[in-house]
């Protein structure tokens, strides 16, 4: 029988820190970390290279042929292309939260995560993955059986989200950041299809008060306690 690994769903709204969160708890589990968000950005990006710029209606038929290689350590790549920083722009995250919004989009890309995850036995030394998201939880691995899902205020998040950024895009201001992330918040939310929301059995941290150590020992706790409850039982 194929061994499966254990997949530890971490979901929440843009700018919370799920990436910092999520990689590092890998890295303390012994996991490997998988972002589903970088894979929408990567869609995106394909789709903006397609001459799609969120204005009109996507052609989706661009997606025929895009071809995504994750590498655990270092940028992905796109169609041969290595990925650079601009991954992580406004405006790749304005149009993967406008991509996202699309059945086929989505399907490409659950698929995509879950194949990955499969094969994460196969070709790698790690038991178990991290995947952070916005419905990893709610519909990608809803058999997960601890799910975490982060949040902090939208102010606290517009914060983490410049500091962020800033260094590489020096023009970017903190109302922009704000401005921007709010609209993603509405739309991510608000869509029909798989909107960012927590799991009825997801675990709900509020971060706005906690630094990246403290998430990160909250989550270790929690899993430590329902391993002993588990154990014990
Ligand atoms: O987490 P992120 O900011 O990199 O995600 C970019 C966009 O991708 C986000 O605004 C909505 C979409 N997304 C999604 O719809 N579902 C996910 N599981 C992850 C991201």
């Amino acid at each position: 029988m194929k061994k499966q690994p254990a997949v530890i769903p971490l979901d929440g709204p843009g700018g919370v820190g799920k990436s910092s969160v999520a990689r590092e708890l890998a890295d303390r589990l012994g996991y490997y970390f998988l972002s589903s968000g970088m894979i929408y950005r990567c869609m995106a990006w394909h789709m903006r290279d397609r001459g799609w710029d969120g204005r009109m209606p996507a052609d989706l038929t661009a997606l025929d042929d895009f071809s995504l290689r994750i590498l655990h350590e270092g940028a992905p790549v796109v169609n041969g292309k290595t990925m650079g920083a601009d991954l992580k722009s406004e405006a790749i995250s304005a149009l993967a939260s406008r991509l996202s919004v699309l059945p086929r989009v989505r399907e490409l890309s659950n698929g995509l995560q879950r194949e990955l995850v499969e094969s994460i036995p196969q070709t790698t030394d790690y038991s178990g993955v991290v995947l952070e998201g916005r419905d990893i939880g709610t519909v990608v691995f809803p058999e997960a059986p601890h799910k975490f899902f982060i949040t902090a205020t939208e102010a606290v998040r517009a914060d983490r989200r410049y500091l962020e950024l800033k260094s590489a895009q020096p023009e970017i201001t903190r109302e922009s950041v704000l401005a921007a992330l709010r609209e993603r918040d509405r739309r991510d939310s608000t869509r029909e299809l798989a909107p960012l929301k927590p799991a009825a059995d997801a675990i709900i941290i509020d971060t706005s008060e906690m630094d990246l150590e403290q998430v990160v020992q909250t989550i270790l706790a929690r899993l430590n306690a329902s391993t002993v409850a588990a154990a014990g039982a």
